[in-house]
């Protein structure tokens, strides 16, 4: 196999940023490092090591839904001590990771595995799963800025694609709505809505593609049923 895709699927980053991280000079096998991405491994004999930590694709895969609280970072680890999403997750002796992220002040679904082929892939921006947040802004928000928003506005890093959106309530001061985007770029609900001048004042994913929150309270945990598992792996 060779070892960008070993790496992959054991969950260190995509193929092309493992093979990135070959050419630096990150990566051990069996003692010695490896600057060719087109090396070859034996995953049931080789000793890999990424930045001195050995790396192996898990015998049992696990699949997890969080919801995350308010004020913890969606990494592994945080360099300024604050809690992570794993402090939520006990008993796991396994090592998952977050699929994508949350900011740190936005709440809700997080999925988290230790499937690094599946996380590579929906975190891919070609496979486009739709992501579905309940936003609350801080005035009112038009039919013309709904439209505008949903036709795509231009933040950091280019046009955004269509979204779609569902008001529940405009009023003076507050809206409340629903929308549907099928990017991850970064903080980009709240960029979306800066656009038109509006703060999002509270913001919560509620659905990944088909799979839901539901009545998963702040904190808790679930692992995935076979059918949700069945249906992130489905998705082309
Ligand atoms: N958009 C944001 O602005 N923040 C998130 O956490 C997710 C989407």
């Amino acid at each position: 196999m060779r070892i960008a895709k070993f790496m992959a699927a054991a969950g260190v980053a995509s193929r092309r940023k493992s093979e990135e991280l070959i050419r630096k000079g990150m990566v051990k096998v069996n003692g010695s490092y490896v600057y060719n991405p087109a090396t070859n491994v034996n995953p049931e004999i080789d000793q890999i090591y990424v930045s001195g930590r050995k790396i192996q694709i898990p015998d049992e895969k696990i699949y997890i839904m969080l919801n995350k609280p308010l004020d913890c970072v969606s990494t592994c680890a945080d360099d300024k001590g604050r809690r992570t999403v794993l402090d939520y997750i006990k008993g796991i002796d396994q090592r998952i990771y977050p699929i994508g992220r949350l900011d740190f002040t936005t709440e809700g679904l997080l999925l988290l595995t230790n499937d690094g082929d599946l996380a590579n892939k929906l975190m891919h921006p070609s496979h486009e799963v739709s992501k579905r947040y309940y936003v609350v802004v801080d005035s009112y928000v038009s039919p013309e800025e709904i439209k505008q928003l949903e036709h795509g506005v231009v933040i950091e890093g280019g046009k955004t694609a269509p979204a779609r959106i569902k008001v529940m309530n405009a009023q003076e001061g507050r809206t409340e709505l629903t929308i549907i985007i099928h990017e991850g770029r970064n903080r980009q609900v709240r960029h979306m809505f800066e656009t038109i001048d509006k703060r999002v004042v509270f913001l919560k994913r509620i659905s990944v593609g088909d799979i839901n929150l539901g009545p998963l309270k702040k904190g808790e945990y679930r692992f995935l049923t076979k059918e949700e598992i069945n249906y992130l792996k489905s998705i082309k």
